[in-house]
């Protein structure tokens, strides 16, 4: 670590789950619980839920890893953050598609990995505790590669371009920043049948989230926000439906989409109930009858992947 960054006991092997026991550990727990505008719940089952997304987004998106690093560039990236790391999966198959890289997992909660790491890939993962939504405590330029993914819903809209001008800062000239977020779930463009129940319990969502300055329509313009970085060259953007339920056909994709939304909005429930949003009545209706439409509407949950490159004289 450099002298300007935090002090090491914000970094801890993630191979242990054992919480961190420096002094530190109790002004970590205050700012953990202190309240964020992030909608879901940090807890085992949404854990389970967070691992079964990303592996969902890996069999949709084709790879872990969209920007092309490791052939468009001759070395290798020794230094990957992963901001908002979650359960810390992403850090892992980063550690392992990059085998002399240090993956550092940025969160206010400890990556939780359901098998523990080979010991080789857990001596490269380190973590740091911190906000996102305040300055990064990391030195500039650190990393060759930054990782961000689903963030939409703990970010208000007005914390983007200060959130998006530290990644700039941290990444190297020549490093690269990539960033994967999803949008709103909704019937595909041109299906006729409804689908009230999926668009009720999107737009409860959508309530909850704006409550909180969150904009679940802003992923679709990060390129454009990335892109006003006078540091950044975006060089790719793109906007993939995944299809949310079996009504397409092809079962497989689908059905793991839609049962990992369905999911997510059980665990909003909580949320949107205490927000006075929806009564627990109609908000359950809702989600037992869901299943059954998203098996029939063909509907569709958008994913946004962008990334840019950190100008060499910027
Ligand atoms: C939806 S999860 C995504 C996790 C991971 N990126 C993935 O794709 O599996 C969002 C993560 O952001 C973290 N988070 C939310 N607000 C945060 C904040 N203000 N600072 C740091 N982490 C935050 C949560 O603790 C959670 O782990």
């Amino acid at each position: 670590m450099e002298p300007n960054e935090q002090p090491d006991t914000a970094f801890a092997p993630h191979a242990s789950s054992a919480p961190v026991t420096t002094a530190s550990a109790a002004t970590a727990a205050a700012a953990a619980a202190a309240p964020r505008p992030y909608i879901l719940p940090v807890d085992e089952e949404e854990d389970r839920r967070l691992d079964a997304q990303h592996d969902l987004l890996r069999d949709a998106l084709g790879s872990d890893f969209a920007c092309p690093l490791g052939w468009a560039d001759a070395a290798p990236p020794r230094n990957v953050l992963d901001v908002g790391c979650g359960t810390g999966r992403w850090m892992r198959r980063a550690a392992e598609r990059f085998p002399t890289a240090d993956i550092v997992g940025l969160d206010l909660r400890p990556p939780t990995p359901r098998e523990a790491l080979p010991p080789e890939i857990a001596r490269r993962c380190l973590f740091a505790f911190a906000d996102l939504l305040a300055p990064l405590p990391l030195r500039d330029a650190r990393f060759d590669y930054v990782h961000q993914r689903f963030l939409f819903a703990a970010v208000p809209a007005a914390r983007w371009p200060g959130l998006l001008g530290e990644l700039a800062r941290v990444t190297r000239p020549g490093g690269w920043i990539e960033l994967v977020e999803g949008g709103i779930a909704a019937p595909a463009p041109g299906e006729t049948a409804p689908a009230p129940c999926v668009t009720a319990l999107s737009a409860w969502t959508e309530r909850l989230c704006l409550r909180r300055g969150i904009d679940l329509a802003l992923p679709a313009r990060l390129p454009g926000l990335l892109a006003r970085d006078p540091r950044v060259r975006v060089a790719a953007a793109c906007a993939i439906p995944i299809p949310l339920g079996a009504a397409f056909g092809g079962g497989g994709l689908g059905a793991r989409a839609a049962e990992n939304w369905l999911s997510a909005r059980h665990h909003l429930r909580g949320a949107v109930l205490r927000a006075g949003l929806a009564d627990a009545d109609e908000y359950d209706a809702a989600l037992a009858a869901a299943p059954a439409e998203l098996a029939a509407v063909r509907c569709v949950w958008r994913i946004y992947v962008c990334y840019g490159q950190r100008r060499g004289d910027a």
